[in-house]
């Protein structure tokens, strides 16, 4: 079993910024509710200097979080903030004090107009200062703002985190700010930090997603030695978003690491989140999308509904349930599906089918498909009580009834010519059946049986239902049924059911 990473959310902080409509105090609390009962280990609960709003949501959040969980606020590295922060933080029993600036030479340049040296006396001020403030009580993590854009002076920034380190800096967090390059660029990198720091210092990582690589760029660091994950509820943050922590911890999850998660709280954390937010949750994403466990093709349908039950899946990464999203592995029926979702569709929805019925609807209801796209269970549940009660073809059934126990009168027309006959036999069944064969209409009756069917399911008049086998015009077996409140009517119903099939 690997180490156990340290996730830090980011979501009340750095996501909260990019929201269109940032979240008052008491939104702020129903999310951080949701990350406790998470699990996540420690929460960024906002930046209190950057407005009065915020200072006392992360005082309140310090008030209420667990006695374990680490509760950290952002400062940039100057005075005021850090002293903000102490202030908010108070009642924290677990504070941390998150202060960053630049080191990346085209921001130091550009933004902040200021030389290297310069900018590393800042840092090691800062984190000075905020060691000076919180003392035993608490910790300080140190961000590179940019670090993913330090290629050219990375020895000069592992020179700066050593000096912040001896200031008193016990993680530092080193953010791929804007994503820009490889992966394997950044994760090198922080396995260089990593390497040339003591080893009491946790890495962490911090990864946003403007190439859509912050899961793996995420993934991978912790590989490489990054302990501490900080990552965002439903990959929320600036621009294309933070790194996601479901994603993270499923994939950490799949790869044999505990990740102190309750994991199966993710999939209605999701849904809460993106409400709050605002951000829907948009059809392909990873693991809390609404098409994520679905299965379209002919060919995956199948391997899907083959190891529906068991934990690995054929075509998915996890079993649903372990997000806390079950029975969700849903079957869409298209033109490229296949019977197993035609079987599957109906038979999840109650109805009686078997596979062999399901063969010989699947042409028309890919036909349909063709036409007008993805069908809803409906509609195809339509289609199939046309096809399988009231199939189509030159039989009409007009009358059977009983004269005597051997006797009945059967009326019926084929191609519109009247048939009237008299059926003798033991029973309506073999009545039935010599008065077709007298007609013409030989049918060999393989198999037969009755089953007594689910009100709701096929019309409440409906209490009888026969099905029976007869041998097709090839030898082969031809399944046909019928229902009826009267049980000699299902059993007559259903051999013409079975002709017309035949003769379509
Ligand atoms: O993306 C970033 O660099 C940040 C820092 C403030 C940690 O959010
Ligand atoms: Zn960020």
């Amino acid at each position: 079993m690997q180490r156990q990473p340290l996730f830090y959310d980011i979501t009340l902080r750095d996501a909260n910024q990019s929201l269109k409509k940032p979240w008052d105090l008491r939104e702020k609390e129903i999310i951080f509710n949701y990350l406790a009962e998470l699990g996540v280990q420690a929460v960024e609960v906002g930046f209190p200097a950057a407005s009065e709003m915020d200072f006392a949501a992360c005082s309140r959040l310090a008030e209420i979080a667990p006695k374990d969980t680490i509760i950290s606020g952002l400062a940039r590295a100057v005075e005021h903030d850090i002293v903000k922060v102490v202030q908010a933080l108070e009642a924290a029993s677990k504070p941390r004090i998150h202060t960053f600036i630049t080191m990346s030479p085209f921001n130091m340049k550009y933004v902040l107009n200021k030389r290297p040296q310069e900018v590393r006396k800042l840092a090691i001020e800062a984190v000075t200062f905020a060691k000076s403030l919180i003392c035993e009580k608490g910790e300080i993590e140190f961000s590179v703002e940019h670090f993913g854009d330090c290629i050219e002076n990375l020895d000069w920034v592992i020179d700066s985190l050593k000096e912040v380190v001896k200031a008193g800096a016990t993680t530092i967090n080193l953010p791929n700010t804007v994503e820009r390059y490889r992966i394997k660029t950044y994760v090198d990198m922080v396995e260089k930090v990593y390497n040339a720091l003591p080893k009491d210092i946790a890495i962490s990582v911090h990864c946003h997603n403007d190439l859509g690589m912050a899961t793996a760029a995420t993934v991978e660091s912790y590989f490489a030695g990054a302990i501490q994950l900080e990552c965002a509820l439903n990959g929320l943050g600036e621009r294309a978003g933070n790194t996601n922590m479901y994603e993270v911890a499923i994939a950490l999850h799949n790869s044999g690491v505990n990740t102190g998660l309750n994991l199966d709280k993710i999939y209605e954390t999701a849904l809460v989140v993106s409400e709050m937010s605002g951000v829907p949750i948009y059809e392909k994403a990873p693991l809390i999308g609404p098409d994520a466990l679905a299965h379209r093709s002919g060919i995956h349908q199948d391997g899907a509904v083959k190891t529906k039950n068991m934990e690995k899946g054929a075509y998915r990464a996890i079993h649903p349930s372990l997000i806390g999203r079950s029975n969700d592995e849903k079957l869409g029926f298209t033109s490229q599906s296949g019977k197993t979702a035609v079987f599957e569709i109906i038979s999840n929805a109650g109805y009686p089918i078997s596979m062999q019925e399901a063969v010989r609807i699947t042409p028309l209801v890919k036909e349909k498909a063709q036409t007008v796209g993805e069908l809803s269970d409906k509609q195809l549940i339509d289609i199939y009580i046309q096809e399988v009660f009231e199939p189509k073809g030159p039989f009409l059934l007009k009358m059977f009834e009983k004269i005597t126990d051997e006797q009945f009168h059967l009326v019926f027309l084929h191609n519109d010519k009247k048939y009237d006959l008299i059926g003798k036999g033991n029973g309506p069944l073999a009545a039935c059946l010599n008065a077709l064969d007298e007609a013409g209409f030989q049918q060999k009756l393989l198999h037969y049986e009755q089953q007594a069917i689910d009100e709701d399911i096929l019309g409440s008049e409906a209490i009888a239902m026969s099905i029976i086998h007869l041998e097709g015009k090839n030898g082969e077996t031809i399944v046909a049924r019928a229902k009826d409140t009267s049980t000699m009517k299902a059993n007559v119903n259903a051999i013409f059911n079975g002709l017309n099939i035949i003769n379509s």
